[in-house]
């Protein structure tokens, strides 16, 4: 396996306010825009502690929280029994191992996809994993000078640009893309806007 990047920072990643902040506001931009019911399951791409499981948790009826990091799948185990729908958690790269045969209604994720190098490719891995009208919903940084990151995380991307990303999302099959103004991170040493991006694998809509 790639090395652990989230080892150093699992204990405590959920006490940096920042952090809580956005996460909060990009689940706001998940929830405000997907009807979720508790009939879905759902996968939360690169989960880590589980800071955007837990918000999604109360409206849906299972989570697929899949996580490269040991460390990070770790913290995330230790909220299982708070959380008020079911959870499986799944250690693994979703770059290089197959994708779990469980066809999911939606896929979320917050702040992972600037660890994968190849986003083009998994946006295409995405839609065999999908039900036939289920949703992606992600948020992610803009385009950013580098600066954002202050320890190596393996970041394989500095933010992205929005054209760009709706493109490799259509390229992948996903209609109905969608990408728009999701909230904007402040740091001690500056301040970064994140998207919201959101479409849906073709074949019929789930309600
Ligand atoms: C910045 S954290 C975001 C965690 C969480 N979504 C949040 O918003 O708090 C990125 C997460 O993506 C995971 N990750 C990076 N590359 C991955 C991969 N190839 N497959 C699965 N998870 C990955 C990391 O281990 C880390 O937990």
């Amino acid at each position: 396996m790639e090395k652990d990047h989230f080892a150093v920072r699992a204990d405590g990643y959920d006490t940096t306010d920042y952090r809580l902040k956005y996460v909060e506001e990009m689940a706001r931009s998940i929830l405000d825009t997907v009807p979720l019911t508790k009939e879905m399951v759902l996968m939360d791409f690169g989960a880590g502690t589980g800071l955007l499981t837990e918000r999604i948790a109360p409206y849906v009826g299972r989570i697929i929280a899949v996580d490269i990091s040991p460390s990070m799948i770790e913290q995330l185990e230790q909220k299982r029994e708070t959380l008020p729908c079911e959870l499986e958690t799944l250690q693994m790269d979703l770059c290089q191992e197959p994708f779990p045969s469980e066809k999911v209604d939606g896929i979320v994720s917050t702040m992972t996809l600037h660890h994968i190098e190849d986003v083009p490719t998994l946006f295409r891995r995405f839609r065999q994993t999908m039900k036939p009208g289920a949703f992606l919903a992600l948020c992610d940084i803009d385009s950013e000078d580098g600066t954002f990151h202050t320890l190596d995380t393996g970041v394989k991307h500095f933010g992205f640009d929005r054209k760009e990303i709706m493109q490799w999302c259509e390229e992948a099959g996903f209609v109905d893309v969608r990408c728009s103004d999701s909230t904007v991170i402040v740091k001690p040493h500056g301040e970064y806007p994140a998207f919201f991006l959101s479409g849906r694998a073709p074949g019929g809509k789930l309600r």
